[in-house]
């Protein structure tokens, strides 16, 4: 038998298609630590390791379990899976399951469609200093395109800290997380960028030092410190639409008059003003890509958190 030309693109052109739409689901920790095997040891020391053990045994999990439709346990409630668990599948038709706490893919994307992409120098290439500069571009758009959220990607990052961080998770309704917070559940209006992701969350192992996890320099810290802002005035802004409580409606408003004033040392900075004037992801991002390069440590040092109460 023979198969057509036309038929045989038809389905390829298929399979491309149904490849570049494939939602993306996380695979879980194990599937990262092959290569990035520091990275894993410094997750395990932290909160978001330990809790997976450790969260439903608190006193206060089941008021709030209730509070949010019940269930057997948090691991079978959907919106407390949402913030406090890594639900995995093995494959695009597998069933998911809960297999840790918020873990690699909470922070930088779920990894199924970038996985295979993000590390892939070109044919034959082994490593990155021989990567030609054109495999380098296309390498970094095609993950990121197919969700991957890279370190440089600062404001991405910090907006997903805040949809956990702060009960504004935009896939959940307004009414549940209200009802979440009169019964109990943190609402963390403090929750800041710096002092929440440079102690047992730091993780920066860059070349030419792999071996070292770099502490961040002043201009880093500054820069960082002016993004997390951003992103909670972004994230407070639209998580106060979603619900008249007034609890909820006071905690968002907390999170939002804080960052406000926490920008007004910046606030000459046009892209800065830009966020304050509409706080926008896409305004967050502008400001996000302005500062790189930027030494803002003077204007915002009397802000930034003291070591010591790094978390
Ligand atoms: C087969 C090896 C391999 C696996 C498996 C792997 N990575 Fe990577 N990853 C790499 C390499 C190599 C780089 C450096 C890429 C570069 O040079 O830009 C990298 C880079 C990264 C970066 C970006 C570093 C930066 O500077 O922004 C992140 C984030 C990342 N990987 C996350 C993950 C996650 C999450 C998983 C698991 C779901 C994973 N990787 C699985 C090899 C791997
Ligand atoms: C929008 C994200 C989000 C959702 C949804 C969520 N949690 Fe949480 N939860 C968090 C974060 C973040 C913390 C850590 C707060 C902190 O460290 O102060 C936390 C902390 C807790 C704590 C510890 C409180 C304490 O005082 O130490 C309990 C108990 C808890 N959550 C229960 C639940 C239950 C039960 C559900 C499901 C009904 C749920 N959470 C849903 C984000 C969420
Ligand atoms: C709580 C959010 C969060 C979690 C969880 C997380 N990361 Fe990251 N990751 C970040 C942030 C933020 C940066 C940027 C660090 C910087 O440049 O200061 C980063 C940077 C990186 C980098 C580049 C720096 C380096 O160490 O080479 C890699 C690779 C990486 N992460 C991999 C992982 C892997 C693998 C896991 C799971 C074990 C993981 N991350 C878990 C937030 C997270
Ligand atoms: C998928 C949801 C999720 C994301 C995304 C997330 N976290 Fe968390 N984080 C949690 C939960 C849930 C806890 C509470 C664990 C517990 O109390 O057992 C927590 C706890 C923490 C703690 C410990 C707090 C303490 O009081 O000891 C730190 C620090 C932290 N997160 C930092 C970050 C930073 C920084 C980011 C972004 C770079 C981030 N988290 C992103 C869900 C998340």
């Amino acid at each position: 038998m023979r198969t057509s030309a036309a038929v045989v693109t038809f389905f390829v052109l298929c399979f491309a298609a149904a490849g570049a739409h494939a939602a993306p689901f996380a695979e879980g920790f194990r599937k990262c630590q092959e290569c990035h095997e520091p990275e894993v040891e410094v997750w395990k020391q932290t909160k978001h390791f330990k809790s997976y053990n450790e969260i439903h045994k608190k006193e206060s999990a089941a008021k709030i379990l209730a509070a949010a439709g019940g269930g057997a346990s948090m691991r079978q409630n959907s919106t407390c899976v949402m913030c406090h668990y890594t639900e995995t599948k093995a494959s695009e038709t597998a069933k998911p399951q809960v297999a840790s706490g918020p873990s690699c893919e909470s922070c930088h994307g779920a990894s199924s469609e970038f996985r295979d992409v993000h590390n892939f120098y070109g044919d034959g290439v082994a490593d990155a200093g021989k990567e030609a500069p054109a495999n380098k571009a296309k390498r970094i758009a095609a993950a990121t395109k197919a969700g991957m959220v890279w370190s440089f990607m600062t404001y991405d990052i910090a907006a997903n800290c805040m949809d956990c961080h702060g009960l504004a998770q935009p896939k959940l309704k307004g009414d549940v997380l209200a009802k979440m917070l009169e019964a109990g559940h943190p609402g963390e209006p403090e929750f800041e960028l710096v002092r929440y992701s440079q102690g047992s969350v730091r993780h920066r192992y860059y070349p030419p030092n792999v071996n070292v996890n770099a502490e961040m320099n002043p201009a880093d810290l500054a820069r960082l410190y002016i993004v997390g802002q951003a992103a909670k005035l972004v994230s407070s802004t639209t998580a106060a639409g979603k619900s008249t409580n007034a609890q909820y409606a006071a905690l968002q408003k907390k999170r939002e008059q804080d960052s406000r004033t926490a920008l007004q040392s910046v606030a000459d900075m046009p892209e800065v003003k830009a966020v304050l004037d509409k706080p926008s992801a896409d305004s967050a991002r502008k400001l996000a890509d302005a500062l790189k390069g930027k030494d803002l440590s003077a204007k915002v040092k009397a802000q930034l958190p003291a070591k010591t109460t790094y978390k």
